[in-house]
């Protein structure tokens, strides 16, 4: 696909390292590419970051058609610029599009647009290991007017932010509170899809969990409120006895590509382990006979993050000794090395920029 490239790189980035934080400052490039009946997904163009001019009628504002992704830049000691898994990313976003009604970007486009741009991008990459670009593509519905349809024009941005851990926390365990009432998906709805209405639906429990003094929410199923999904804007893995167990993605789940990255490793690792349905019940017997050596969550943004205390029904169960597990610890050195080139991809997961 033919990019139009409208601003000369900026090559000369200071990043203040030591205080990025997630998401709070910008590359100046910013991706966009057109959708409309007539000529489809058309002329791409890289310019400098600017803000959008929509019509406050635009379709996204009133009735939320829009789908995104969330993926990194890594810097190597060598100085080039990995990314990872990108197909999965690229594979989501068509998924998460054709369940949204959005016409989907095919999976090649989206590689090679998203590599285009971090090239352009690089200056922003940050140099320390464990900070990166988180880039984010999305798609907004474009159409003026205040029918419920779907729209017939549409934009892909991609912007990207130099960011440090998602968490300030780190590495260091987070408390989670089991939102027994409130639900994040059901069948049928697009829990798998990354749209920000799911986003949205998860924010008010969220704030009440921190009112209570708790960092994230742990999800029941939308059905029976039993069955564990997963925490805050993560995937959760529960290690115990030897086995780790995670909710399978049968559409209420979000398929994260750490965590299929983290089956992989684990398996190769000869640990068995269980996609399948665990309630909570199961969970707080096997917490109060000390079966569960750790809970951890999982995602781009944060990686890992080692649950060290659960909240359910006004009882509070610590695991590990609120304490990085042993596991927890190794997924997130494995992951992290491949990611940064300091461990070999045997997998096949890194492409270079
Ligand atoms: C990610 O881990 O990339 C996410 O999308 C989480 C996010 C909503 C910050």
């Amino acid at each position: 696909m033919k990019i139009v490239y409208e601003e000369p790189v900026n090559e000369k980035v200071c990043l203040n390292e030591d205080d990025l934080g997630f998401g709070r400052i910008f590359a100046d490039r910013m991706l966009e590419m057109d959708y409309t009946p007539e000529k489809g997904w058309h002329d791409p163009v890289i310019s400098a970051y600017h803000p959008l001019s929509l019509n406050p009628e635009c379709m996204v504002f009133h009735y939320a058609q829009e789908i995104f992704e969330g993926l990194k830049a890594y810097r190597c000691e060598d100085d080039s610029i990995n990314l990872f898994r990108i197909d999965r990313n690229a594979k989501r976003f068509f998924d998460s599009a054709v369940r949204m009604a959005i016409p989907p970007i095919p999976e090649t486009t989206f590689i090679e647009l998203i590599k285009a741009y971090v090239d352009k991008t690089r200056a922003y990459v940050p140099y320390r290991f464990g900070n990166s670009l988180y880039i984010r593509p999305f798609i907004i519905a474009t159409d003026n007017g205040l029918g419920v349809h779907a729209s017939k024009n549409y934009r892909f941005v991609v912007i990207s932010s130099p960011s440090g851990a998602y968490f300030k926390k780190g590495l260091d365990p987070v408390s989670i509170y089991v939102e027994d009432k409130q639900i994040r998906s059901a069948p049928g709805l697009p829990g798998f899809a990354k749209c920000g209405g799911n986003y949205a639906v998860s924010i008010k429990a969220g704030e009440m969990a921190k009112m209570k003094g708790y960092d994230q929410v742990l999800w029941l199923d939308g059905v029976e409120h039993r069955y564990i999904e997963e925490v805050g804007s993560m995937n959760i893995f529960f290690y115990i006895d030897r086995k780790l167990y995670t909710s399978a993605c049968t559409g209420t789940v979000l398929p994260g590509v750490t965590r299929s990255s983290i089956i992989d490793i684990c398996k190769e690792k000869g640990i068995s382990v269980f996609e399948e349905k665990l309630s909570i019940d199961e969970l707080v017997a096997l917490l109060e006979k000390g079966k569960v050596m750790e809970i951890f969550g999982s995602g781009t943004a944060a990686v890992i993050s080692p649950v060290g205390k659960i909240a359910y029904q006004d009882k509070e169960y610590i695991i590990n000794d609120f304490k990085t597990g042993v596991l927890s610890k190794a997924l997130f050195d494995e992951i992290t090395g491949i990611q940064w080139g300091r461990i070999e991809d045997s997998h096949g997961w890194i492409s270079r920029v």
